[in-house]
């Protein structure tokens, strides 16, 4: 059997990748170390919990001492780090611990792996770092896009500390040649996502008739992947993505905030007034798009569910899952 170790495997995308992953390819066992902050919840793993090739560790990736632990006990041949503090908001009144995982647990990840795989030449190894579109910054018109070498423009802390991390990924791979890529992408929305992002705040507000709070005057445009969509390109990139390289990951769907919000009443019959403009979040970009022809064209991927399918889908969850966002 071969070994994968999946970092915040209980949070959002961490456990729709574990389903995706561990169905589609049965020779690989999972390690999944997470520290179970407010965003892990391993109810999002109930039918994979009990499974012989899921291996829960209770753990933080800024222990090195547990790290290192880790990486010599199961000496995972690919680790993939989906672990952080993802909240925007949360990174605005509590930047620190931000730099600390997301920075500081990234760095600890890459000294292991590199003590550990640097002993076998890195042969048949793979450091997938989980990264996202928000650290090439804002767009602030409506025809450009991102590229792999756009510059790096963070406005957050929560999209500063992922872009250091990404720096010191880059850095790694360079210095140390430890065969890592790093792929950035957009948002993702479906099932198991917190009720504090936009799309399953909006949808579990309406399902309670409660306004949905819009920051500013709602014209922030996001692009939209569904997070089984984010899983296959990663497993692509798990597989076939080359090292040292950058690989950005979306589907062109973009909308704006109020549209989003629009859609969603709409689809669950709720009147559009309980839309609620709320004052605007310090720094907030106006858009982003991203250019996605590299894993394209080099790798074959595609997007296959449509923004419209994708939503009716999430909105259908969450109605038929109170017990886990209410519970
Ligand atoms: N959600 C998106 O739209 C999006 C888009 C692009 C990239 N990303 C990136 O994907 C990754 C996963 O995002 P998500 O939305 O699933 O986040 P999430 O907040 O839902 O989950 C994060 C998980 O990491 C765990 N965690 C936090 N600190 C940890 C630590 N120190 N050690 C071990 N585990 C820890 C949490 O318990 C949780 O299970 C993040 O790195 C994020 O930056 C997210």
């Amino acid at each position: 059997m071969r070994i994968i170790l999946v970092t915040g495997g209980a949070g959002f995308i961490g456990s729709n990748f574990i389903r995706y992953f561990l169905t589609r390819n049965k020779n690989f066992i999972l390690i999944n170390m997470d520290k179970l902050t407010y965003a892990g919840n391993l109810k999002s793993l109930k039918e994979i919990n009990d499974s012989p090739r899921h291996h829960f560790i209770h753990g933080d990736i800024c222990n090195y001492e547990l790290v290192n632990y880790v990486m010599r006990k199961y000496r995972p041949e690919i680790i993939i780090n989906f672990a952080a503090e993802s909240h925007v908001d949360r990174s605005i009144s509590n930047p620190s611990i931000f730099a600390e995982t997301n920075i500081m647990g990234t760095l600890t990840l890459l000294e292991s792996a590199g003590r550990i795989w640097s002993k076998q030449g890195y042969k048949g190894c793979k450091f997938l770092q989980v990264s996202t579109d928000e650290v090439y910054g804002s767009i602030d018109n409506n025809t450009d896009y991102f590229f792999e070498d756009s510059c790096i423009q963070p406005n957050s802390p929560y999209s500063a500390s992922k872009a250091g991390a990404d720096l010191m990924v880059r850095a790694f791979s360079r210095s140390f040649g430890i065969p890592a890529v790093i792929s950035r992408c957009c948002n993702n929305y479906g099932p198991y996502q917190n009720r504090e992002k936009f799309i399953p705040k909006g949808i579990t507000c309406a399902l309670r008739n409660e306004p949905i709070p819009i920051y500013g005057d709602g014209k922030n445009i996001r692009e939209w992947i569904h997070v089984l969509d984010h899983c296959s390109a990663l497993t692509r990139l798990i597989f076939y993505g080359k090292p040292g390289e950058v690989y950005n990951i979306g589907t062109g769907d973009e909308l704006d905030n109020i549209e989003l919000a629009q859609r969603i009443l709409t689809d669950l019959e709720k009147p559009q007034d309980l839309i609620r403009f709320v004052n605007d979040r310090p720094g907030h970009d106006l858009r982003y798009a991203l250019s996605s022809r590299k894993i394209k064209n080099s790798l074959g991927w595609m997007p296959k569910i449509s923004f419209e399918e994708g939503l009716h889908q999430t909105i259908k969850w969450y109605k038929d899952n109170r017990d886990w966002w209410e519970g």
